[in-house]
């Protein structure tokens, strides 16, 4: 509807914008959508399927049975594909390793973009914070609020080997450090666009950054209400 919000954020992996951008819709009674899962279940689903994740013809083919559904309540986060709940199971190394290269195919891009325009406009919040990769220069460059989340590799690095207490630290940020290179050659989320904020959330901590990015949100909602 014409007074919904759209907050963009984009950043690289483990600069924090899954889990500040659903701290922040929380406190504003927002709606959240995760375009990465998108991705990870697209991703899920090639593999799923037995289709060979670098054959992008028969995956864009395939496209239109992929029935994909999301959560864009930040208190009932949810990912789905048909009638299975792959919530976790897009978060496992073989789903990780291979969303990269499904997710530079520009026609899977297109027909994924289109899919988070639909369910940005029939959110049932008036605000919903969208984040990714592209979204503040492609999805939603017109959106009033854009955000860049960006941490040092070192923090990054840090954070996402502290969830994953399993793998050895070296290995995550070894691959860490390949996916953002093969991500940044498709789409650039290192550097703020013209009218994008930046948000360095390397020397904060979660809720100073939850705090930063709420604050961001309040000026430029107000800025685009004053004119
Ligand atoms: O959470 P994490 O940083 O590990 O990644 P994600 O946000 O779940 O995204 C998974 C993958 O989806 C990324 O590595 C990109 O390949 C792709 N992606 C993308 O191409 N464009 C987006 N807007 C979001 C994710
Ligand atoms: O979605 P993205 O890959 O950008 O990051 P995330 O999965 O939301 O965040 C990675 C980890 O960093 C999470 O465990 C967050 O709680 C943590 N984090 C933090 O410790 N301090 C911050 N200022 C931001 C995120
Ligand atoms: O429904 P509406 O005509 O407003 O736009 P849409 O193309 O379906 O996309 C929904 C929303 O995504 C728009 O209102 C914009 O905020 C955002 N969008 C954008 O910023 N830039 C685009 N090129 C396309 C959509």
């Amino acid at each position: 509807s014409v007074s919904q919000i759209f907050v963009a954020i984009d950043g690289p992996a483990g600069s924090g914008k899954s889990s500040i951008s659903k701290a922040a819709a929380e406190r504003l009674g927002y709606n959240y959508l995760d375009t990465g899962a998108a991705y990870r279940a697209l991703a899920w689903w090639v593999l799923e399927r037995g289709m060979p994740t670098a054959d992008s013809d028969t995956i864009v083919d395939a496209l239109p049975d992929w029935d994909y559904n999301i959560g864009v309540d930040p208190d009932n986060y949810y990912v789905a594909v048909g009638e299975t709940d792959v919530t976790n199971a897009i978060r496992e190394p073989r789903v990780t390793s291979v969303v990269s290269s499904v997710a530079r195919v520009p026609k899977i891009r297109e027909h994924v973009n289109a899919l988070f325009r639909d369910i940005m406009r029939s959110a049932p919040q008036h605000g919903i914070i969208v984040e990714g990769r592209d979204i503040t220069t492609v999805v939603a460059p017109d959106a009033p609020v854009r955000i860049l989340l960006t941490a040092s590799e070192e923090v990054r690095m840090a954070r996402r080997s502290a969830e994953l207490a399993n793998e050895k630290a070296t290995e995550v940020a070894d691959q860490l450090r390949k996916r953002d290179a093969a991500d940044s050659r498709v789409v650039d989320f290192m550097t703020a666009a013209d009218g994008v904020v930046t948000v360095d959330s390397t020397t904060l901590t979660f809720d100073q950054t939850v705090d930063a990015v709420l604050d961001v949100i309040e000026q430029q909602t107000s800025r685009t209400a004053h004119g």
